[in-house]
């Protein structure tokens, strides 16, 4: 009797050792009655600049090209962006924004002035992608235009006249000119920036100087019949956290609806950016590290904006975001044309995460860019088009727009690398109007799998599927020869016992959980 007692405590002491030496094991808690704030589907938009072939080559083609086309536009880009159902997309700029001069992208092509892109490889831009162009595409598209104004090099006449021209019903000269030039209605565009960097490449400015100009060019971007302007301060970068408190204490609260903020992840320094496919453990580690910190830097500023803006009422608008790496070799480095591994789709999953977690603060972001340019979603050569594995997770991410956010508890475990540490897991959970759980799951662990046992608070599982992105190493990518080399499959490794979800998440990988 007492030798059983014996091995029964040492069995037991046992279990618990194996247990505390599991390191692997993930405990996820999802509210499902909870939740008040609806995840905006913007946080989900785009970004297209005037930028190596993001424009030309990568959406716009024009009606003679041999690549087919609708009207101008790439037919396979405008499908895979139909089938992603971008919220939003954003245009011209970027820095080429702030010397963009709108005028010279109206009328007959073949009489546009030619301009050169000084920012980006100083190309001869030949205008014939404008503002009919954009606002046709996104009309295509279904999806709402966001346009940046020029405040760099530009004049408050020149903004004010291009919202006359685009939102105006009744008669003037700007609506004169866009009849003229063969649009009858207005579009009524809403989505409005005044000015891009202007702490930089738009036009080297201090926060208070920039806040003046804020307010004029602010004031004449007129409200016409019910096209009601939502008006994006040019806000900080990165960790400016004097130009966010700046502008919430020069700009009066009415007067504006959000305020930007950029934040690229660059794995070591400007000079040096490091390769998008040729890169060790050591870089992944912090490139993820790095993009994870868009956690605190949201946070950092969203303290700023409460202080000013209790209510929320103005949206912190995270409109371009993405990693940026040493571009292709041989491609012109004006240009940023750059390759998207797994790693990509990691920090895509991660910052997506982090988003939602603040979803009452940031309610427009801007991921960059579309096609061709830094974290693409969308890759093009001549007549080929791939889909890259950041485009996959924007798919995966569907379900979470216009969703209600539901707080959870997670409990991860740690991924270590040499001496630093990061949680191996974050989690995105939400609740779509039918009532389905969505929760999104991303494993930047690079060689472990986490099993995770999940309970629903105030709910019971009955059914549950789910999607996984994963891929045999950590520098995978899609290239033109081998474009589904990462691509999402189904996820099986998945399933209800005693009423809880319990799944094995691979290593270096993102799934989505949809539970009825
Ligand atoms: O996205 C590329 C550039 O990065 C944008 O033009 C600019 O706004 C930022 O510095």
């Amino acid at each position: 009797m007492k030798k059983s007692i014996c091995f029964l405590a040492l069995m037991a002491m046992l279990a618990i050792h194996i247990q505390a030496q599991q390191p692997n094991e993930s405990m996820l808690t999802v509210h499902v009655n909870e939740g008040s704030t609806t995840i905006s589907k913007h946080i989900y938009g785009h970004f297209s600049e005037h930028l190596g072939r993001c424009i030309y080559g990568g959406i716009w083609v024009g009606e003679d090209a041999d690549v087919p086309n609708i009207r101008g536009y790439r037919k396979d880009v405008f499908e895979a962006l139909k089938a992603l159902n971008i919220p939003n997309l954003r245009w011209p700029g970027g820095c080429f924004a702030d010397e963009y001069h709108w005028k010279d992208g109206i009328g007959p092509r073949e009489g546009r002035p030619e301009m050169i892109n000084t920012h980006w490889g100083g190309v001869v831009e030949d205008n014939s992608f404008g503002t009919h162009e954009f606002l046709e595409f996104c009309k295509l598209l279904g999806t709402e235009p966001v346009i940046c104004g020029n405040v760099g090099s530009g004049t408050v006449e020149e903004m004010s006249d291009w919202v006359e021209y685009i939102n105006f019903d009744g008669k003037s000269p700007m609506t004169d000119l866009r009849i003229a030039n063969g649009k009858e209605e207005a579009w009524g565009v809403k989505y409005w920036g005044v000015g891009n960097e202007s702490w930089g490449c738009g036009g080297n400015m201090t926060p208070e100087y920039y806040a003046n100009e804020y307010r004029r060019y602010a004031t004449y971007a007129r409200n016409y019949g019910d096209h009601k302007l939502y008006k994006i301060a040019g806000g900080a970068n990165s960790w400016d956290l004097k130009w966010t408190e700046t502008l919430m204490k020069n700009v009066p609260n009415w007067m504006m609806d959000g305020i930007s903020l950029h934040y690229y992840t660059v794995p070591n320094t400007w000079s040096n950016k490091g390769s998008a496919t040729d890169f060790d453990e050591k870089d992944y580690f912090v490139t993820l590290k790095k993009a994870g910190e868009m956690d605190e830097l949201i946070t950092q500023h969203s303290t700023i904006m409460d202080q000013y803006d209790k209510d929320k009422r103005i949206a912190l608008v995270v409109d371009e975001w993405g990693t940026w790496y040493d571009v292709e070799p041989g491609s012109n480095p004006g240009f940023l044309y750059q390759q998207n591994s797994i790693r990509d789709a990691l920090v895509a999953g991660l910052t997506l995460n982090i988003f939602n977690k603040h979803a009452d603060r940031v309610r427009m972001a801007n991921i960059a860019q579309t096609v061709n340019v830094l974290q693409a979603v969308i890759l093009t050569d001549e007549t080929r088009m791939i889909l890259t594995p950041t485009y996959h997770v924007f798919d995966l991410y569907k379900p979470h727009m216009e969703a209600l956010s539901l707080p959870f508890h997670l409990q991860s475990p740690e991924y270590t690398q040499e001496n630093e540490k990061l949680h191996a897991l974050s989690a995105s959970c939400s609740k779509s109007p039918d009532g389905t759980i969505n929760i999104t799951l991303v494993n930047i662990d690079p060689k472990n799998s986490i099993n995770l046992t999940c309970t629903l608070d105030g709910g019971e599982a009955k059914n549950v599927k789910g999607r996984v992105i994963t891929s045999a190493t950590i520098t995978d990518h899609n290239t033109f020869d081998e474009p589904a080399k990462v691509a999402p499959t189904d996820f099986t490794d998945v399933k209800i016992a005693k009423g809880k979800i319990e799944a094995k998440l691979p290593a270096r990988s993102l799934v989505l959980l949809q539970i009825k």
